[in-house]
C-alpha cells in the first residue's frame, strides 16, 4: 500500500502548529549532555520560527496525515533556474506515514511548479549536515548527488538537475 500525505501551502493559521512541530528527540534532561542529533534540533528550531504566509521567493508546504501535521517542506527560488531547499522535516511520530524520500520528492515538485514555463531545466541544492545520514539517504534516493566545496565543513552541498519535457 502506498501512503501519501496531503500537501497544502502553509497559512497564517498554521503558526501555532509549526511552533510545536517536533522532528527530533527531546534535549537530554541533564543539560551537560549534548543532544544526540543537534543537526535535527537546528532544523526543528528553524521550522518552529517560520511565520506563514510567506511571500516572494520562499514556499512553505505542509504535509498532513489526516488532521496531523506530518511533514514540512521549504523551497527558495534563488534566481532563474536555481532553487534551494533550506529544510525538509518529518514529524517524529509520523515515521511510516511520511517517508523521507516522498518528502524530498514533494520539495522537487514544489520547485518545478514555481519554475518559469520557459525553462527546460531547474537545479536544486540542499546543504546537509555531514552526520545527517537519514537526510542524506533521502536526497540521494531522490537523485541528488554530492557536490564539492562548502565554506562550512560541517555541511555538504547536494545538487539535482531536473529536465522538463519540451515538445
Ligand atoms: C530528513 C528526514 C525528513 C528523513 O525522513 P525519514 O522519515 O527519517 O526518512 P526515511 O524513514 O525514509 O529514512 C531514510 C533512511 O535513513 C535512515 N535513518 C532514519 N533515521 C536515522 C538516524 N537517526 N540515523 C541514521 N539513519 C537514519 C532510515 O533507516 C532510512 O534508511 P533505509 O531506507 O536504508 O532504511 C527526517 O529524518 C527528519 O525530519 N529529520 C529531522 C530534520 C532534518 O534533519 N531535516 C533535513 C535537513 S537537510
Amino acid at each position: 500500500m502506498s501512503v501519501r500525505l496531503k500537501w497544502r501551502t502553509a497559512r497564517k493559521g498554521d503558526r501555532r502548529l509549526l511552533q510545536s512541530f517536533t522532528c527530533t528527540v527531546d534535549r537530554p534532561r541533564n543539560w551537560r549532555e549534548p543532544h544526540p542529533r543537534p543537526w535535527e534540533l537546528q532544523v526543528q528550531s528553524w521550522v518552529r520560527e517560520l511565520k506563514p504566509p510567506v511571500h516572494g521567493r520562499r514556499s512553505v508546504d505542509l504535509g498532513f496525515a489526516g488532521p496531523e501535521l506530518a511533514a514540512v517542506v521549504v523551497v527558495d527560488h534563488v534566481e532563474e533556474e536555481f532553487f534551494h531547499i533550506p529544510a525538509v522535516a518529518r514529524a517524529l511520530d509520523r515515521r511510516g506515514a511520511a517517508t523521507g524520500t516522498g518528502i524530498v520528492d514533494h520539495a522537487i515538485d514544489l520547485a518545478a511548479a514555481r519554475a518559469s514555463p520557459d525553462l527546460d531545466h531547474i537545479i536544486l541544492s540542499a546543504n546537509i549536515h555531514r552526520r545527517n545520514s537519514a537526510s542524506r539517504q533521502c536526497f540521494e534516493r531522490a537523485g541528488f548527488t554530492r557536490d564539492i566545496g562548502m565554506t562550512d565543513p560541517s555541511f555538504e552541498q547536494w545538487l539535482l538537475r531536473v529536465e522538463f519535457d519540451v515538445v
